[in-house]
């Protein structure tokens, strides 16, 4: 049976599941509530929708369309390890991407590249989480060394969490700071381009095994142009991993993330393989370590369709 939804929004959604966030600038109207160590984190309970006053109807449209584990809450039910599993399980995807403009818009619309313009050598999620998703890249990435093997590691910085001493004779970064993808030991080489100017990804159709971003599809304004441009570049079969925890910079990600919980993260990952089209059905998986004691970990992945 199709994966539906039928409850409201009110019911389905905490209004005060926001995110995690990283880090400064914030507005004085948002209050931080603690403090995390060497991840850079600060967790606000702010849910920007009410700060920039969208209206909640365009996200209830969509989950009314979208999916119900077994009659239960998607909140609820994503936090029993397994079930995010389920969120993109026979979706019932609406025959129109169902998010609107606005959905997109940051509470900080300036120009990312003033944002990212100072290095971070930080990590953005705690180790557990670091060695959860380490440990599913060495059981799904191409071995170490294989001839012809291209990796792209997009939103990338000084750290790629790549298996230990994992090398192919390419893999690329593409990300905001030139200081952090020089430093990053396991890219050939890199990119700097602000995607969300533009979303047109500098590289020959079909030349990519895998596609890697970690922690940063909340960031991505012009979601479907990156994820249809991530198609024609990928090689027929290649593999995208997305995966990404509960932080956020809370006031450069999209308002739709800020204002929705985990399995609705899923669910719009998914939406964005599904509507930009070319891709095998998105699956998630948790991989989160230590359930309620360190970082959650999940991953959306597809393939390019042999065909596309
Ligand atoms: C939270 S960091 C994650 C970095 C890295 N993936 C990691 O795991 O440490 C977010 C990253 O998203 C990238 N990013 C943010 N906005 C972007 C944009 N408009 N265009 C391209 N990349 C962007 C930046 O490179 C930044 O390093």
């Amino acid at each position: 049976m199709a994966n539906r939804l039928g409850l409201s929004l009110q019911q389905k959604i905490p209004i005060s599941a926001g995110a995690r966030v990283y880090h400064l600038p914030l507005p004085s109207s948002i209050s931080i509530t603690c403090a995390r160590n060497r991840s850079c984190g600060y967790r606000n309970s702010t849910p920007r929708r009410l700060v920039l006053g969208i209206g909640a109807g365009l996200w209830a449209q969509f989950m009314s369309m979208a999916g119900n584990i077994g009659g239960k809450s998607f909140i609820a039910s994503a936090r029993q390890k397994g079930e995010i599993e389920q969120v993109l399980k026979n979706v019932d995807w609406p025959e129109q991407f169902p998010f609107k403009e606005e959905d997109f818009q940051r509470f900080d619309e300036s120009p990312d590249t003033s944002f990212y313009e100072a290095p971070r050598f930080v990590t953005h999620i705690d180790d557990p989480a670091i060695a959860a998703l380490t440990k599913y890249y060495s059981e799904v990435f191409p071995p170490s060394n294989t001839p012809g093997v291209v990796i792209l590691d997009m939103c990338s910085s000084w750290v790629s969490h790549f298996p230990a001493g994992y090398k192919q004779d390419r893999i690329v970064g593409m990300g905001m700071n030139e200081e952090e993808l020089k430093r990053n030991p396991v890219l050939t080489e890199y990119v700097v381009q602000d995607l969300n100017i533009n979303p047109k990804l500098p590289f020959e159709d079909n030349s990519f095994d895998v596609i890697t971003n970690v922690v940063s599809v909340d960031y991505l304004t012009k979601p479907i142009d990156v994820f249809k441009e991530m198609c024609r570049i990928l090689k027929p079969g290649g593999l995208v991993i997305m995966s990404f925890s509960n932080r956020c910079f809370w006031t450069k990600a999209i308002s739709i993330w800020t204002s929705t919980g985990d399995a609705e993260h899923v669910m719009i990952v998914g939406s964005y393989f599904h509507y930009a089209g070319g891709y095998e059905p998105p699956q998630a998986v948790d991989i989160s370590p230590n359930p309620g004691r360190s970082d959650p970990m999940y991953i959306v992945y597809s393939k390019k369709l042999a065909s596309a």
